[in-house]
């Protein structure tokens, strides 16, 4: 089923179309060859809401096609990604919750428990809200309490009957379809000097560096400090304070609390300051020139790789990302031009990528015999995986950029 709409996901006035990168299917469905056939596409255009300045996909997935007990990521497979979560959470301990008595928190969109477990190992109380199945298992595993469910009012209802409000609320990189709901639910869970961390690749690094591929199903809100404030004001909360980070190639964690809980710091002003007269993230316009530079990074990288099939060149894949799926069907790049992806999660390996059918393979030790050039698509792990591979480029081997710009 594909929910197809033309007004604002968050404030219901008329969104104008700015871009559309065609059919597309979803980005984590890596799928078998018995299952080609039965492939679901659905067209990614995005649109910018001047109301609420929310940019955001004009045609949604449905959830369960996105979120199910075959969910490929897993946020453990990344090293550095571990590491940021486990800061993350003595963040929270160290400067957020030390003066609360029995403290509870929650996050939502939990995956495989990598944050929680610093709790779960403190005997600090906890609750993960994760809608896949397989990955909450990992997370129970772990010793992470898990609830298996979309978060939403309803859910956020039950979770006060049964556990009572919580102190702190976190979410990273997880992407609603259903964000007024979201709002609801956490006006309603929190304490009244509760916290709620928002964190999220951000919308102005994607714009400036062109990395087009971030826009994906699961994607279907991209995120700016406008457009938060706006999403969540209208339950009664604002941001207090945000913090760059830099995961996802640039992303801002928004924190933000009950209205007038907490005193606003200027890093909000500051941001809000980049984003209306530096970025221009509040005109329409902004939204126009990005789908031109995508159009050029889309030619500029077919142009290379053809220019490499016609050398003899072999070229692979480097980590099947969600994001790979946008810039493959994009850019309409199949096995000719990238014979194969390397991953290293097991649910992914022996499968082909979504839409293109790039036969996904074991990451070995000696990928590197196999190729000449190399596409990085987990460029945001770019430092982890560099210093992992130097073999590679010791032996001649050519990493292909395509973000901020194509090297
Ligand atoms: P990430 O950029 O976090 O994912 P996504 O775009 O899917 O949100 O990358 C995760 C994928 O990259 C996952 O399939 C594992 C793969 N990967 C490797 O194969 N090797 C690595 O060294 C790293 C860091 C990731």
């Amino acid at each position: 089923m594909c929910l197809s709409r033309s007004k604002c996901k968050i404030c219901s006035q008329e969104v104008q179309q700015v871009l559309s990168f065609g059919k597309m299917p979803i980005a984590n469905g890596f799928l078998k060859a018995d299952d080609f056939h039965q492939e679901y596409f659905f067209e990614l255009a995005c649109g910018f809401c001047e109301h609420c300045k929310t940019f955001q996909l004009l045609h949604q997935t449905d959830p369960s096609q996105m979120f199910h007990e075959q969910y490929a990521f897993y946020t453990s497979t990344s090293r550095y990604m571990s590491a940021h979560f486990e800061a993350m959470a003595l963040n929270y301990i160290q400067h957020w919750l030390p003066n609360k008595k029995d403290p509870f928190v929650i996050e939502l969109g939990s995956n495989d428990g990598t944050m929680l477990k610093h709790f779960a190992e403190r005997g600090i109380r906890h609750l993960g809200i994760e809608a896949s199945q397989n990955v909450a298992e990992i997370a129970r595993k772990n010793g992470v309490e898990t609830r298996c469910c979309f978060f939403n009012d309803t859910t956020a209802e039950e979770i006060k009957q049964n556990y009572g409000k919580v102190d702190l609320i976190s979410v990273a990189n997880v992407h609603f379809s259903n964000m007024n709901e979201v709002a609801k639910g956490v006006s309603l869970l929190l304490k009244d000097h509760g916290i709620f961390v928002f964190e999220n690749p951000y919308l102005g690094n994607i714009i400036k560096n062109v990395a087009y591929d971030q826009i994906y199903d699961e994607h279907a809100f991209i995120f700016g400090l406008n457009s938060v404030s706006n999403i969540f004001e209208r339950e009664g909360l604002e941001v207090f304070h945000v913090e760059a980070q830099e995961t996802h190639g640039g992303s801002i964690r928004y924190y933000l609390c009950h209205k007038g809980k907490h005193s606003k710091r200027s890093s909000v002003m500051e941001l809000l300051h980049q984003e209306n007269d530096v970025l221009n993230l509040n005109r329409v316009e902004t939204y126009r020139t990005f789908a031109k530079n995508c159009e050029q990074r889309q030619q500029e990288l077919v142009a290379l790789l053809k220019k490499l099939q016609a050398e003899g060149k072999r070229v692979v894949g480097y980590a099947a990302t969600a994001k790979s799926t946008t810039i493959l069907n994009y850019c309409s790049i199949g096995p000719k031009l990238i014979s194969c992806i390397y991953d290293t999660t097991p649910i992914k390996q022996g499968k082909y990528s979504p839409g293109m059918h790039i036969p996904i393979k074991p990451y070995t030790a000696d990928w590197y015999k196999t190729a000449d050039y190399v596409v990085l698509f987990a460029w945001n792990h770019a430092k982890e995986i560099f210093e992992k591979e130097s073999e590679f480029t010791k032996n001649g081997g050519q990493w292909i950029l395509f973000t901020p710009q194509i090297t």
